[in-house]
């Protein structure tokens, strides 16, 4: 499954709930490179400055994490892609790399969020700094305050949530993204799924229409 969806619609926390509950790999390519920026590693210094900015990290960059995981094997059973791709290049090249692996192409969920739930969701966003699980103060609060509950480590605010970066994020995603809505729809791939929801209503609808698009 491709997640698409504005910065704040819900990707990262739907994402990596439905896979673990599917058995699936999880595969978040802003997570990729958060976790190359933490580490130091060559492709972080290089998409750190894109990333602080609110812009697109450059497509050969993303494009070569992507590959290296879906040819890494923990891809056999299913995989749920979160943020990528982000333009028609990403998502051509996603199906000749799925080509080449023998792989369908999956189909695509859009969360359809306002934008006043991304704001006020966006606000309140804190993550793990160790393993980057995502907690929201007034919605999905941690029991600890500050302190992530699957491992202990401190909760930070992400340096792209800052007011003037979140503008940046979603005129990129407007003009960028968004079109990738109706390329899927076009391809009938896409689905669509209320996401201003409480967590419990949006988890019961991707079940449904990945239980749906099974038995079809
Ligand atoms: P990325 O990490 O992919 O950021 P994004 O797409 O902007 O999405 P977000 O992570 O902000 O939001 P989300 O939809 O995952 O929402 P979340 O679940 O956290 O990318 C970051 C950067 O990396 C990009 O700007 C770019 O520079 C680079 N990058 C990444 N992929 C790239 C690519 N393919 N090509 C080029 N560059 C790339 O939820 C948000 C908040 O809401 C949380 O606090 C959560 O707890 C809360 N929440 C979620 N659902 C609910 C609910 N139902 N009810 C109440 N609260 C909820």
């Amino acid at each position: 499954m491709i997640l698409l969806g504005p910065p704040g619609a819900g990707k990262g926390t739907h994402a990596e709930r439905f896979s673990r509950r599917h058995g699936l790999d999880h595969i978040s390519t802003g997570d990729m490179l958060r976790e190359a920026v933490r580490d130091k590693k060559k492709l972080g210094l290089k998409a750190k400055a894109f990333m602080d900015r609110g812009r697109l990290v450059p497509d050969a960059l993303v494009i070569e994490l992507v590959r290296e995981r879906l040819l890494s094997g923990n891809t056999s059973k299913g995989f749920v892609l979160d943020g990528f791709p982000r333009n028609l290049k990403q998502a051509r090249d996603l199906e000749r790399m799925l080509k080449g692996i023998r792989r369908e192409i999956p189909w695509a969920v859009y969360l359809k969020v306002s934008q006043a739930t991304v704001l006020a969701r966006l606000g309140g966003r804190r993550v793990c700094e160790n393993c980057g699980r995502i907690y929201n103060i007034p919605n999905m609060p941690p029991r600890r305050e500050g302190v992530c509950d699957k491992c202990g480590s401190a909760l930070v605010q992400r340096k792209d949530d800052e007011a003037e970066t979140v503008h940046k994020r979603l005129k990129v995603y407007e003009e960028e993204t968004q079109d990738l809505i109706e390329y899927y729809r076009g391809q009938r791939l896409l689905r669509e799924v209320r996401g201003d929801g409480s967590l419990e209503e949006v988890q019961g609808e991707l079940d449904r229409v990945f239980l749906e698009d099974r038995k079809g």
